[in-house]
């Protein structure tokens, strides 16, 4: 049994595989065997240190999702022998995290499997497609629909959006895909995007209002592009706003919410209450399991974690990879 445990040796940020035993890992009602986890942003943020301090103490298990069997629990919910997903809350943050054989956490954060998901399934999607089907969810909420008009995603290899472009391809909306990686084209076009755009072509003016682009936008960047993003879209145009992979700064002007009405909407995929956490797993089971996940998601090793790590960090990084715990 291993866990990839996070240290703090004298500010420095250390991660390393070693042993574990049932004792050693968190507290919580349930214990579960751990099949999959995933390697999401945040978890090479957490288990490296940059750009801050995720964790809120060490030494901590990452890994901020896990999908597996539940092994013994004190919670009547759960039954020996049920598959369970755990996204979010205080997983691989604050409480021991799904990179290790064994996880204990408290039955209030999980979720069944759904039907029409595998437990590998659950990981090619984790954190990042919950994030995506929560975003989709909400901006159907405010009256998103296909007929509207172009939408845009960028960082569009990433792991969020790649899962978006394909769930919103099937979906019947126009995607255009942004990235900085043109050469990734053929594969973005492959999982519904109807055009590219290259980041280095984009040009940030000062200009408070500018030319309508888009009806809606789903952000995995932040900082300038969703600046951008703020006066490029329609009339009532809708941006999910989720991710800070390109800076956390928010540089924008009133006018387009006043004169064109966008609206900017957060997603929290953390903290979402459990009754909307588990209509997203439904969804994503069933209208938007991506049609080309297998594309996106691929297996990984223990000890591949640290060259995965590098690569979110770097911006280098395709779709999602996958953490195979039981060697399955
Ligand atoms: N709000 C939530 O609950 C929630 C949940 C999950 C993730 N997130 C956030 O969402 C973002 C995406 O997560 P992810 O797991 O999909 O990460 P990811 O796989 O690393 O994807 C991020 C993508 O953004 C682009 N990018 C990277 N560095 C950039 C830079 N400096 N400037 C502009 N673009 C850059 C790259 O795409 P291209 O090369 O194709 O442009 C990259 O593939 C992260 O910020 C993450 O923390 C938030």
């Amino acid at each position: 049994m291993r866990a990839y445990k996070i240290y703090n040796e004298q500010n420095a940020i250390l991660g390393r595989l070693e042993e574990i035993d049932e004792a050693s890992v968190g507290s919580g009602d349930v214990l579960i065997k751990s099949h999959y986890s995933s390697v999401n942003y945040k978890d090479a943020l957490a288990a490296t240190g940059t750009g801050g301090r995720v964790m809120s103490r060490y030494p901590l298990i990452a890994g901020i999702d896990v999908s597996g069997v539940v092994i013994s629990s004190t919670d009547n919910r759960f039954k020996t022998g049920e598959e369970v997903l755990c996204t979010g809350y205080g997983l691989g943050v604050s409480h021991d995290g799904g990179f290790s054989s064994l996880c204990r956490v408290p039955g209030d954060w999980l979720v069944d499997l759904p039907h029409g998901l595998t437990l590998y399934e659950a990981m090619s999607l984790g954190t990042a497609g919950f994030t995506a089907g929560l975003a989709v969810e909400l901006l159907e909420l405010n009256g998103m629909r296909p007929d509207q008009g172009p939408v845009l995603v960028n960082g569009a290899t990433g792991g969020v959006s790649s899962l978006l472009i394909n769930m919103l391809g099937q979906l019947g909306y126009i995607v255009t895909a942004l990235t900085s990686k043109i050469e990734q084209a053929d594969y973005l076009k492959s999982l519904g995007a109807a055009d590219i755009l290259d980041r280095n072509t984009i040009e940030y003016k000062s200009r408070s209002l500018e030319k309508p682009l888009w009806s809606t936008a789903f952000d995995s960047v932040g900082a300038d592009q969703l600046s951008w993003l703020t006066k490029t879209m329609h009339t009532q145009g809708l941006i999910a706003s989720f991710g800070n992979a390109g800076g956390i700064e928010l540089t924008t002007n009133v006018l387009p919410f006043i004169l064109r009405g966008i609206r900017l909407i957060g997603i929290d995929s953390v903290n979402t209450p459990m009754q909307l956490r588990q209509r997203i797993w439904q969804r994503l089971a069933t209208d938007l399991k991506p049609k080309y996940l297998s594309k996106i998601a691929y297996p990984i090793e223990w000890t591949e974690l640290p060259f995965h790590f590098d690569r979110l960090l770097h911006g280098t990084s395709r779709g999602r990879a996958v953490l195979d715990i039981s060697g399955n």
